[in-house]
């Protein structure tokens, strides 16, 4: 650890700019590394072994308010400072986490979302017919027309979000995940965010519906399921559903299409029956990791790795660097680093591990395969309408996707 130590830790870099190049610089310094998140020190584990075991073991908490030191004193100014501290499953810690997380899980379970399958098909069927209108030889902007819109509808579904609350949220979400933003800004988004969660609470117990935003506001004014909810669990119960449902997805329809447009032999062999849609979602989500690194993590108590790997004193933050893991030649071999569907094995950690493991997994995948095999069904001449090296990425660390998706319908 004293050399792990003495090393500098790598900065990482807030716009997102070169994913697969950082995360070859983060292997390259070992299966743990000290890294810079925007001024909090942590350490990244890119060994996809370490990390498993790692997002396996109950000495390593999510909950910042009891486990990280830093937190809240030191992190008042830091632009990740929601991520960390919000009050819901994603960042608690044993029972707690159980109680919150058995609030949510069902109504995201196999056969309900089978069941949501045709909801799925009629959005994307009318998305598909709006931007069927573009004349041929005019760029479409595929993320903003289609990648992103999908997914916010279905979340907006199942949440029972009144469609005029729907652009509120995709702005502020979209900011969440913004590395590039300064303290001042991420404040002020989080402030933003609130209001418009907070008009979402009264809206709904103002006109209560079948859908999970009312279920958790009877859970908090009953006291009844499991517990209950305090307002502040409420709130964030709610951030967190609708985000995680969204920029994600987002992310994963958008790499997908992308891949499949610079790679036309795996259209071609989808075409020929030889691969499948899951094939190309489940080696996207491999590739490019929708959240390429996930903060945080805590040790609750000093943690000594094996084969000498070094030691995790209690407090230290860690966080998992999925993307990394994902493409790690330990995992992968030679040719982790290559979109190839046809892989046998294409396993990865993009959904995480464990108890915390995401919720919303096979839904992700549904939308997925959905948007793809429509997508490709209606345009099957759909090109790029710029060379993929002029896409830009997002300006971050915590959002793997493009600005825009310019392509032509019928070029
Ligand atoms: C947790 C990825 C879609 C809901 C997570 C985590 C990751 C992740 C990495 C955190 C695991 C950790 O603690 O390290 C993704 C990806 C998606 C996606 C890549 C799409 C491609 C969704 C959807 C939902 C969802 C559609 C809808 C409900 C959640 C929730 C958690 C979570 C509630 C917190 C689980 C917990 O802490 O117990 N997801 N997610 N996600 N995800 Fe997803």
């Amino acid at each position: 650890t004293t050399q792990q130590h003495a090393a500098p830790a790598l900065v990482l870099d807030p716009t997102g700019s070169d994913r697969q190049g950082e995360d070859a610089a983060l292997r390259a310094r070992g299966p743990l590394t000290r890294v810079n998140v925007l001024g909090e020190q942590a350490w990244a584990i890119t060994d996809p072994k370490l990390l498993k075991a790692l997002l396996m073991d109950a000495r390593i908490s999510k909950d910042a308010h009891r486990h990280w030191p830093r937190f809240p004193t030191h992190t008042q100014e830091w632009p990740l400072a929601l991520w960390v501290g919000v009050r819901n499953m994603f960042t608690a810690h044993g029972d707690n986490h159980r109680r919150l997380r058995r609030l949510v899980a069902p109504a995201f379970a196999g056969r309900r979302m089978t069941a949501l399958t045709p909801r799925i098909e009629q959005i994307t069927r009318e998305l598909l017919t709006s931007i069927d209108r573009a004349a041929p030889g005019t760029p479409v902007d595929l993320r903003e027309r289609y990648a992103a819109v999908l997914p916010i509808r279905v979340i907006g579904h199942l949440m029972g979000l009144p469609d005029n609350h729907i652009p509120d949220f995709r702005r502020t979400v979209d900011s969440v995940f913004d590395t590039t933003l300064t303290t001042d800004q991420a404040a002020a988004n989080t402030q933003d965010l609130y209001a418009i969660l907070t008009r979402l609470v009264t809206t709904k117990r103002a006109e209560p519906g079948d859908d999970l935003t009312t279920r958790l506001i009877q859970a908090r004014d009953t006291d009844g399921l499991g517990g209950g909810l305090t307002e502040q669990e409420l709130l964030d119960t709610l951030l967190l559903v609708i985000s995680a449902g969204y920029e994600t997805t987002v992310n994963l329809i958008d790499q997908a299409i992308t891949a499949l447009l610079t790679h036309p032999q795996h259209l071609a062999a989808i075409r020929t029956g030889a691969l499948s849609w899951d094939d190309i979602v489940e080696e996207t989500l491999r590739w490019k990791a929708p959240v390429p690194l996930l903060p945080m993590r805590y040790a609750t108590t000093d943690i000594v790795l094996p084969k000498s790997q070094g030691i995790i004193r209690k407090g230290d933050a860690v966080i998992a660097a999925y993307s990394a893991a994902n493409t790690h030649p330990a995992l992968h071999g030679r040719t982790a680093d290559r979109f190839d569907p046809a892989r046998p094995d294409k396993a990865h950690l993009s959904f995480g591990h464990g108890v915390h493991a995401c919720v919303g997994a096979t839904l992700a995948r549904l939308e997925a395969t959905t948007a793809l095999r429509m997508l490709f069904a209606r345009f099957p001449h759909l090109t790029l309408a710029i060379h993929a090296t002029q896409l830009t990425p997002l300006p971050s660390f915590l959002s793997h996707g493009h600005r825009t998706l310019p392509v032509l319908l019928r070029p």
